[in-house]
């Protein structure tokens, strides 16, 4: 694991995007996992400015959601389709058939987890896959309980992880339950890298570091992947110590 603790979240956050323009500046057809949340709002602004700065065509690249409610139709203000339309396609004028997202909405249809897993395959993989992690330490929607070889499945939210997305949705209540990409699956990535920004992911960040192979924190599994970076601003890294 490759850990960067920077000195502010806008350096974590320039660091990311960073890292994610140069496989799609300097490498061709890139598949690369997306993630959602409050954290990778900053990251996709970011990107996609430096995107235009570069005057770069990024049509040759596909991408890949983690995960989608189920409950809500695709179209729906707040589903994860939305949520990347509005903070990187629709900026960037890019193509909907370069995105691909869990086939969740009202409901979620059978083998919809095993047709994601085939569409990915198909794909090549993925290159890099970009993670944030939840204060119960899930990734994607894998929540505590998740176990190492799970795979592109319905879950069920946790009440925590339903309260923090609550901002999401207005007076409409959060779904229960969402289609996410398993820990087996984010762990086939070629390479992974965790964001976590704020006092609010300090626990999680430290039962990571304190922690292995526990599926009480999906996140810990992360830590046996030959290129796992995690970045963190000084306030997620504020209960960890390096002994350095
Ligand atoms: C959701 C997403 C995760 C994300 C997490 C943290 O649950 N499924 O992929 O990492 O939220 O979100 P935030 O960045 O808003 O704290």
């Amino acid at each position: 694991m490759r850990i960067i603790i920077t000195k502010s979240t806008t350096e974590a956050i320039d660091i990311v995007s960073g890292m994610l323009l140069d496989k799609l500046e300097n490498k061709e057809n890139q598949v690369l996992g997306l993630a959602t949340g409050k954290t990778m709002e900053p990251v996709y602004k970011s990107l996609v400015e430096k995107i235009n700065h570069g005057h770069l065509n990024i049509e040759q690249h596909s991408f890949f959601m983690l995960d989608e409610y189920i409950g809500i139709p695709e179209d729906h203000p707040s589903s994860f389709k939305s949520y990347i339309n509005q903070h990187f396609r629709n900026p960037l004028h890019l193509h909907s058939i370069q995105f691909s997202l869990p086939s969740a909405g009202t409901f979620a249809i059978d083998d919809a987890g095993e047709e994601y897993e085939k569409k990915i395959k198909q794909a090549g993989g993925i290159d890099l896959q970009l993670l944030g992690i939840g204060s119960n330490g899930h990734i994607g929607f894998n929540e505590p309980g998740s176990s190492l070889n799970s795979r592109t499945r319905v879950v069920r939210l946790t009440e925590e992880t339903r309260q923090a997305n609550k901002a999401q949705f207005a007076s409409e209540s959060v779904p229960e339950e969402a289609l996410s990409m398993g820990v087996a699956s984010i762990m086939e990535a070629r390479e992974l890298l965790m964001l976590a920004t704020g006092t609010s992911k300090a626990d999680a960040i430290k039962y990571l570091f304190n922690h292995h192979d526990d599926e009480s924190c999906p996140a810990t599994f992360l830590k046996t992947h030959q290129r796992f970076t995690l970045v963190l601003d000084p306030e997620a890294a504020s209960k960890i110590s390096l002994n350095i």
